[in-house]
Parts: C-alpha cells; structure tokens; sequence
C-alpha cells in the first residue's frame, strides 16, 4: 500500500526595503489586499517589532523610551534580536504553513542603515543577520527608491498630519540618509536575482501596479 504524504509547499517570503518616505507600508497594504483577493492567505509584519519583544525594541529603538543612549553596535544587535525573535515566532512558522509573508523592512535594512549609514562593516552586518534569520531568506525584494528630499517631504507632512515628530534615526543629518540610499542601490546590484528597485517618485497607483508585476512574475 502507498503512504501518501501531504507536504505544503513554502509560502513566498516578500519584503519591502527603501529610504525614508518611499511608501513602503502603503505598498505593502496594498500588495496584501491584492494577494488576498488573489486568493493567497497573507501574513503582515514589520521590523523592528512584529512580535510582543520586537514592538518593545521598537520603542527603545525609535524613541529611546528607557531614557539612555543606545551605543551604536547594541543598536545593531538590538535590531538583529527584533529580527530573530520575528523570524523564530512570526515568518517561519506562516512560510512552513504555506501562507504567505510580507514585510515591511527586514536584513537588508541593518546593512543601507547600520552599515552604509553608520559606517560599520557591511559584511560584519550581513553576518549578524545571517545569524539571526539562518536559511529564511526572502524570495524577493521591493526597493522602493526615492531622493532623501523628496522621502523627507513626504515624512514631514505625514508627521505634521499625525502631530508628530521625526524619530531617532529619522533625525540623523541628511548626509546618513544619503549613504543609506545609495547603499540600498548597491545592495540591489550586490544580489540582482531577489532585489527589483521601483521608483518611488510615480503615482501611488503606478507604483502599485509596478509592484504587482513584479510580484506576478516572480511569485506567481
Ligand atoms: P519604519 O519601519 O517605520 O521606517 O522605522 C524603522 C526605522 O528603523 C527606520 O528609520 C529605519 C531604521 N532601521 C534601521 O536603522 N535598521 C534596521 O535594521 C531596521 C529594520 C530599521
């Protein structure tokens, strides 16, 4: 008699990296209504936070709630433990399941920000995040692209519109955000085979449907 084994298939793992204001969380919204509607069952996180520990070291993170300042390097390894408890309790168990993951920044975001922008090793920050993700690797990534200006005009109406003020990394000089940029650009030519960049300037239902070919494409 034949065993029959039922194996779900891996669901696709798609995250959103970009500069300051390049629409990411809208995009990622919109990308998941449109999966869901496809008929896709579709898990939403962000980083840092996405679990109980990782929104906790989202507030130390952004608004340095416990009143100290954060060394650089226990930035770095405060976003990498945000990274591995989300990968641990939120991404692997929904892509074991077959559900799909979209999330709103991931490793690469430790490499543009605390590599190229802070200045530490790339390949150091490439390494930690290696340890905190092991083999959950996404299957593709959307650079939404945008000049720091353009990102930061749009960042400072969203505050304004919501009363509030830039937060911790937000405020670094305008010269960090422009290493942060183009180090995304080049991490994007580093691995070409998972990075699609997508200009951030077009309309937000240009963007949209550009995201959505892509997602077809590569995912479909
Ligand atoms: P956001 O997701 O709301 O844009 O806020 C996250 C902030 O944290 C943003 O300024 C980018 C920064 N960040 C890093 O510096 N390194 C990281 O590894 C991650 C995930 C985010």
């Amino acid at each position: 008699m034949l065993d029959l084994f039922v194996m779900s298939v891996r669901g696709k793992f798609i995250t959103f990296e970009g500069p300051e204001g390049g629409g990411k969380t809208t995009h990622a919204k919109r990308l998941i209504a449109r999966l869901e509607a496809a008929g896709r069952t579709v898990v939403y996180t962000r980083e840092p936070g996405g679990t109980p520990t990782g929104e906790a070291i989202r507030d130390i993170l952004q608004h340095q709630t416990t009143g100290e300042t954060i060394s650089p390097p226990a930035e770095v390894l405060l976003f990498a433990a945000s990274r591995a408890q989300l990968v641990a309790h939120v991404i692997r168990p929904a892509l074991e399941r077959g559900d799909w993951v979209v999330c709103d920044r991931f490793a690469d975001s430790t490499v543009a920000y605390q590599g190229f922008g802070r200045g530490f090793d790339r390949e150091q920050m490439i390494a930690i995040n290696d340890f905190a993700i092991g083999e959950t690797q996404p299957d593709l990534t959307l650079l939404l692209d945008v000049p720091c200006a353009e990102g930061f005009e749009r960042i400072t109406a969203r505050h304004a519109a919501n009363h509030q003020s830039l937060d911790r990394i937000e405020q670094e000089a305008r010269d960090f955000h422009e290493r942060v940029r183009d180090g995304y650009l080049e991490l994007a030519k580093r691995w070409p085979q998972r990075f699609r960049v997508i200009d951030a300037r077009a309309t937000e239902d240009q963007v949209a449907a550009n995201i959505w070919e892509w997602v077809q494409r590569e995912c479909g």
